[in-house]
């Protein structure tokens, strides 16, 4: 096996994928990333989040604006670099609009990653880490939940096109030896990189507790509702096991060591801190650290969300050598470091007009 040295990230303008950027650069490696700006901000020069990574680490980053679902595109790409790796990333990943959408979604999400597998075989490029989601096990019939737990039994679209890729993974390993490649199943990653240049910034809809909660600290939005008080948890709220995005991000760094020192065919990890936490918990450590006040509203249950998880981080521990180092505490202190220095997110594309003045532009 050799050290890698490029590694291609696909939805590297993301939320994930920009801070997984940083950490790559800063463990020497260089990096190429795509995005087709369906959920990152855009600007003049490309992606903000991309060119602050290259200002927090002082570090070049090669991008293209690209699509997976436009497979020429993709494979000019790896026609230009020798690439060793791919993290990927990109995906659609809201749960409500994959309901409304499915097609969007099984489109988007299952044929980029088939053009994907199908360029790198063609390249002769058989590693991979893929982000999948600790939505793939459904309701938990044990807590907390290891690799090992049941998949598949899940309730919305979204989670079902990582689970059906995650069968897919296993299809193709089957099949060829050559592949390399580590599934992560990630908890619920919060938090930003703590120079809070950094952070996220969807253009979609969201719904996610954290940046809501945010939103409603700035005044951006009225209120928080709590959906569901009556779980059978010990406040009643459900419970997640929230994780910051840098230790999500050293866990790419740690799942490229493994790749590129053994031939494992397929892994799969969970990603997560071992802890769950409440939605009230949560959000008394963030009134706690940031000093903001949330309004609170108590809604019934969101439709299709679960009681409780939380992850067995144990074989990630073993065999990436990676545990979690970040407490809720410094989650919410960087979260609201890059809500408060980007109270509108990153600088957005401004259309330029042209005003013309006696026929001079
Ligand atoms: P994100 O939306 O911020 O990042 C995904 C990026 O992929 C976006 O920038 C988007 O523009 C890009 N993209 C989507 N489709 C594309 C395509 N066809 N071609 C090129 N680019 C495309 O989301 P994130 O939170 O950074 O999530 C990253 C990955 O982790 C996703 O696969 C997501 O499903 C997975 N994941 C996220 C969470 C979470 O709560 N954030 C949890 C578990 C798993
Ligand atoms: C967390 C908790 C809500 C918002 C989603 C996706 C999942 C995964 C992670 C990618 C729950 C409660 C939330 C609000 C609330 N993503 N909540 N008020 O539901 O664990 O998972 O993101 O793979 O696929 O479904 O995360 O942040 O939406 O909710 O009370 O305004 O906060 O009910 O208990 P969730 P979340």
């Amino acid at each position: 096996m050799t050290q890698f040295k490029t590694i291609l990230v696909t939805g590297g303008a993301g939320y994930i994928g920009s801070h997984c950027v940083v950490d790559l650069l800063e463990a020497g490696y260089d990096v190429v990333a795509i995005d087709n700006f369906a959920n990152a901000v855009e600007d003049e020069e490309g992606s903000p989040a991309l060119q602050r990574a290259e200002e927090i680490t002082g570090k070049p980053i090669t991008f293209y604006k690209a699509d997976l679902l436009d497979k020429p595109q993709i494979n000019d790409i790896f026609d230009k670099h020798n690439v060793d790796c791919v993290i990927h990333f990109a995906a659609l990943k809201a749960v409500g609009e994959s309901m409304q959408q499915p097609l969007l979604y099984y489109q988007n999400n299952l044929l980029g990653m088939l053009n994907l597998l199908e360029i790198m075989r063609s390249h002769n490029c058989y590693q991979m880490v893929f982000s999948s989601s600790c939505t793939v096990y459904g309701e938990p019939e044990h807590l907390p939940i290891t690799e090992t737990h049941p998949t598949g039994s899940i309730t919305n679209v979204y989670g079902r096109t990582k689970y059906f890729i995650e069968e897919m993974l296993k299809d193709l390993s089957a099949a060829d030896d050559k592949w390399n490649i580590i599934s992560l199943r990630y908890f619920n990653p919060v938090g930003a990189h703590p120079s809070g240049l950094i952070g996220e910034d969807p253009t979609k809809e969201f719904t996610n507790l954290m940046p809501f909660m945010a939103q409603v600290a700035l005044g951006k939005k009225p209120v928080l509702t709590v959906f569901g008080s009556d779980y059978n948890t010990p406040d009643g709220t459900g419970i997640r096991d929230y994780i910051h995005v840098m230790d999500l991000a050293r866990g790419h760094v740690a799942a490229l060591s493994l790749l590129s020192s053994s031939h494992i065919k397929l892994r799969v990890y969970n990603l997560g801190t071992g802890r769950g936490v409440s939605v009230k918990e949560l959000v008394s450590v963030f009134e706690r650290v940031t000093k903001t006040k949330i309004p609170l509203k108590y809604e019934a249950r969101r439709l299709g969300d679960i009681t409780a998880m939380w992850a067995d981080a144990t074989l990630a521990k073993n065999e990436l050598g990676w545990t979690t180092r970040h407490s809720v505490e410094e989650m919410c202190t960087d979260f609201w470091r890059w809500q408060t220095m980007n109270p509108n997110g990153y600088p957005k594309k401004i259309k330029k007009s042209v005003i013309v003045i006696n026929g001079k532009s």
